[in-house]
């Protein structure tokens, strides 16, 4: 019998997973009235995703779904968008032999998905052998804009909802007229942010926005086909369409194990990455950023997991970070530490985080590109360094397999932050 400390001490390992195609607005397999099997065939459904998404993740690491000991899923708001709750057991539907296994949802906004992996990680530090983390979203059943309103749950709604229609794109603007007031960084500079990774997902045939060009020119340019769309006079100058994230479907699966586990799934010695930091931090829903250049409290989840990894921010390779809007992956540079405060301006403008940079960051495209299913997202950031670590990129594989890599996953405005070092082994 192991200690508690032995247990708390337990090695947690990533053995694989799946990624369904992000798919919504703008991609070829979204089916809206334009699309010749319009009438014919449905989207894909959120029941569709979870069982697409938990199966192929554990196809993909030959894991019997009889040796799983928990699962966690992550969803943000499933009843309002596809009146669907209760997603544990809908992971258990996907397969008849995960029948009785422990599965529960977990949410926290647009970092529901790193907290299933959380949920997971505890899991095996605890005790568990192998763990299924799961996390899908399904946003198109509504126009972007109610969507806005849905989305707004994830703010401090009732004080909050009324800033614009759309809530989430409007604190970011408010965020980034502050941002400039500081010259923390510029609007080409967030251009900059857009035009990488409309590039990466360019090259990643599973993102939303697989097909979409977009040059600097246009990302820099308010015009008709990139307007400051807010209605909010006030923020409205500071967000174009392309600094924003997509509205996607999607699901995500991962398999966590033990030192145990390794053995019980007979795990091939080259499917493994360690979990060697993961760290939660939350902040208060009911109070604002105090200085808008700052992600606080992402910056402590950042911090505290590479103080548990026993390994510095200047060390990774590669790095997912949440670009819900690509002010917010300026902020993210500095929050995990890949810059130091004010310097995430240098690294986007040396190109530092292009693929072929010193610190590639987002390589499938991002929340902006490959899309952001919400509660897919967070597990989507663990799978992408995972596949990056292990070569599974095709188009866009990183010359030099990284070592070391770092995600970090937000819920709200900077309210639920969740980070993670990941080591190749
Ligand atoms: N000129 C003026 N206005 C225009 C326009 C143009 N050429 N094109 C579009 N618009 C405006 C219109 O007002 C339009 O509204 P109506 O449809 O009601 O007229 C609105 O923009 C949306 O237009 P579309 O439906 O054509 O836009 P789209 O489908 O291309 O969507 C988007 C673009 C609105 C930016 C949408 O992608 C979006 O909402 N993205 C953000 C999603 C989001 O907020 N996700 C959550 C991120 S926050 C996070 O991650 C943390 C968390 O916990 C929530």
């Amino acid at each position: 019998m192991q200690s508690s400390r032995q247990l708390l001490s337990r090695r947690v390992f990533i053995v694989g997973g799946s990624i369904t195609k992000f798919v919504g607005k703008g991609s070829p397999d979204f089916i809206d009235k334009k699309h010749p099997d319009f009438g014919k065939k449905q989207n894909t459904t959120i029941e569709e995703y979870i069982t697409l998404a938990t199966n192929e993740a554990l196809k993909n690491t030959n894991v019997d779904p009889d040796l799983v000991d928990r699962i966690a899923i992550g969803n943000f708001a499933g009843e309002l968008f596809t009146n669907q709750g209760h997603m544990g057991a809908a992971v258990i539907g996907a397969n008849k032999k995960l029948l009785n296994k422990p599965s529960m949802r977990v949410e926290g906004a647009c970092a529901s998905g790193a907290l299933a992996v959380q949920v997971a990680y505890d899991a095996i530090r605890s005790g568990a052998d192998v763990a299924l983390a799961v996390g899908a979203e399904v946003q198109t059943t509504v126009s972007p804009r109610i969507g806005g309103d849905y989305l707004a749950r994830a703010s401090h709604y009732a004080r909050q909802r009324s800033i614009d229609d759309f809530t989430f794109p409007c604190l970011f603007a408010k965020r980034m007229k502050g941002i400039l007031e500081r010259e923390h960084f510029t609007m080409e500079d967030t251009a900059r942010v857009a035009v990488k990774a409309y590039a990466n997902g360019n090259l990643n045939p599973l993102a939303h926005m697989h097909n979409a060009r977009v040059s600097l020119d246009h990302a820099s340019t308010v015009s008709d086909k990139n307007p400051n769309f807010l209605n909010n006079e006030i923020y409205k100058p500071f967000l174009r369409i392309t600094d924003c994230s997509q509205v996607t479907d999607g699901g995500a699966a991962m398999i966590l194990v033990s030192e145990d586990g390794l053995k019980k799934i007979n795990a091939s010695k080259d499917s493994i990455v360690e979990i060697k930091g993961l760290s939660c931090a939350t902040g208060n829903l009911y109070e604002d950023a105090e200085d808008p250049t700052q992600m606080t409290t992402s910056r402590v989840a950042a911090v505290r997991a590479q103080e548990a990894a026993g390994i510095k921010a200047s060390e990774f390779q590669v790095a997912e970070v949440h670009d819900c809007f690509t002010i917010a992956e300026l902020l993210m540079y500095e929050a995990l530490g890949i810059a130091p405060y004010g310097g995430a301006k240098d690294l986007i403008r040396a190109g530092a985080t292009n693929l072929d940079g010193k610190i590639p960051v987002n390589t499938g495209g991002g929340l902006i590109s490959f899309g952001h299913p919400v509660g897919a997202t967070g597990i989507k950031q663990f799978l992408e360094v995972y596949r990056q670590m292990k070569g599974q990129c095709g188009g866009y594989q990183l010359k030099n397999i990284p070592t070391f890599g770092a995600t970090l996953n937000m819920g709200g405005d900077d309210k639920t932050a969740v980070s993670a070092v990941l080591q190749n082994l």
